[in-house]
């Protein structure tokens, strides 16, 4: 890579690339992608390699180990989610465009802007000082918006290399623009895809209707099942081991920055809805839901067609909380399509990605670090203490393999457009990204001592 590339020239090559990691198509553009990181972070004089994994690589890159420096591992992904709908996007997703200091991109927030942001602050620590307070491991994988299936079994096999003392990622958002925010928890998720099966080929709905269920109407009442009247999700046992919510948590989010009519502002809804009893931020950030990501079968062309699918298909995803098991929600789930599923119809459960809620204590040495870092990037405003509702599932396995805790540090906005059309990130949050990073490496560096 030239030296003399502009930090934006950079970030706009590396927006450039289409890795989707769920289009199997689109393989050779993300291995392509790693290799633009790979050889960033060797440029900037770290030992870098792009690990071969089953599915994506994986680029890892540190510089030296010295004894009594405390080791951080910093982490990102390289992936982004699908474009579609193409037509809703004002500039096409991967030719990025720059208006009014926002770049505009997939990828932009989640998550490309934020994790060069670090690697810049480490180039020009590098640059500046000709070492960091720590050592540094960077690890950014390519599969983090399928589910981080090979970086599992990478944590595992690299266990004893990637050992460290604590991780840092930001792939959350910021409160509110300018609000230094730490975010100690995320949900975790579980996907699952079902298929209904009825007739043993597609029928006339005149010759056969009223005498054979339709796998479609069979799966719209089966999925009407999964939740009370209130929006609560009526499987049993769903929140058998849900951790109630801390006083202090309460408490403190009822001050953010963010409330109700932000969330309203940002989605466009005229009102929210909602399991009763808990606010939208506590229902966002501490309470499992059940959600359709897609529904499908029967005719979807032009016109109409009077035809009984054979089959009907759905996506479904359960956000977790403390103290939920992927596994255990799976039996539950299972139990509760069995129980509601008619006579005639066969179903087949596919059991896609989990991973399990993360919750960490902000205000433990670590978090304090955090917040010192986060208090002198931002001019020394108090660092809001924040949970969020979407998850890196990656997360709960570098504390169950790698035994070291998450701080969450977010560099991008609530109202991103992360997997929408017209995706952004603010220019101006790569200077503040890379003030956070030297800022957060000298407070842990200090912490450890
Ligand atoms: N950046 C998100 C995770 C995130 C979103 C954290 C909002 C905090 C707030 C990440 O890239 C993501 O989208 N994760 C997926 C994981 C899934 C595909 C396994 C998610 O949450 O849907
Ligand atoms: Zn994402």
């Amino acid at each position: 890579m030239p030296q003399h590339t502009s930090e934006i020239e950079q970030f706009l090559t590396y927006l450039r690339f289409a890795s989707i990691s769920a289009d199997a198509k689109m393989q050779p553009q993300v291995i392509d992608c790693g290799r633009w990181l790979r050889d960033k972070l060797t440029a900037i004089g770290l030992e870098a390699e792009l690990a071969q994994t089953k599915g994506n690589p994986i680029v890892l890159a540190r510089n030296q180990k010295k004894p009594g420096r405390p080791t951080v591992l910093i982490y990102g992904h390289y992936d982004v989610q699908p474009v579609d709908p193409l037509n809703l996007w004002r500039t096409p997703p991967f030719e990025p465009s720059i208006a009014n200091g926002i770049v505009t991109a997939r990828g932009a927030s989640d998550n490309k802007g934020q994790t060069l942001s670090h690697i810049f602050g480490v180039e020009e620590t590098l640059k500046r000082e000709g070492d960091l307070p720590v050592n540094l491991i960077f690890l950014i994988e390519g599969e983090e918006e399928v589910g981080s299936q090979s970086l599992t079994d990478f944590l595992q096999s690299r266990r004893k290399e990637l050992e460290c003392d604590v991780v840092v990622i930001s792939d959350s958002p910021m409160i509110a623009p300018g609000v230094p925010t730490l975010c100690y928890g995320l949900r975790g998720i579980q996907a699952i895809e079902i298929t209904l099966h009825g007739p043993k080929q597609d029928l006339h709905s005149g010759m056969f209707g009223g005498a054979v269920l339709n796998p479609l109407t069979a799966l719209v009442r089966l999925l009407s099942t999964l939740h009370r009247p209130d929006l609560s999700v009526a499987v049993d046992g769903f929140y058998d081991s849900v951790r109630p919510l801390q006083k202090w948590e309460h408490d403190g989010w009822k001050k953010l920055p963010y409330q109700e009519k932000d969330v309203k502002a940002i989605t466009g809804v005229p009102a929210l809805a909602g399991e009763s009893g808990h606010t939208a931020l506590e229902r966002l950030w501490a309470r499992p839901t059940a959600e359709i990501n897609g529904l499908w079968g029967g005719y979807q062309g032009e016109g109409s067609k009077t035809v009984i699918p054979s089959t009907a298909h759905a996506k479904l995803s359960f956000r977790l909380v403390p103290d939920q098991e992927p596994e255990e929600i799976v039996k539950l789930v299972e139990n509760h399509l069995r129980a509601n599923l008619p006579e005639s119809i066969q179903m087949e459960i596919e059991v896609g990605h989990g991973g399990a809620a993360y919750l960490t204590d902000p205000h433990d040495p670590w978090g304090k670090a955090a917040q010192n870092a986060l208090r002198k990037a931002f001019d020394g405003k108090e660092p809001a203490l924040i949970r969020e509702g979407g998850s890196i599932p990656i997360v709960s396995d570098f504390k169950r393999i790698l035994g070291a805790d998450t701080l969450l540090l977010g560099l991008c906005l609530s109202d991103c457009n992360a997997h929408s059309p017209n995706e952004t990130f603010p220019l101006e949050n790569i200077e503040l990204g890379k003030k956070l990073n030297r800022e957060l490496l000298r407070e842990l560096a200090a912490q450890a001592k």
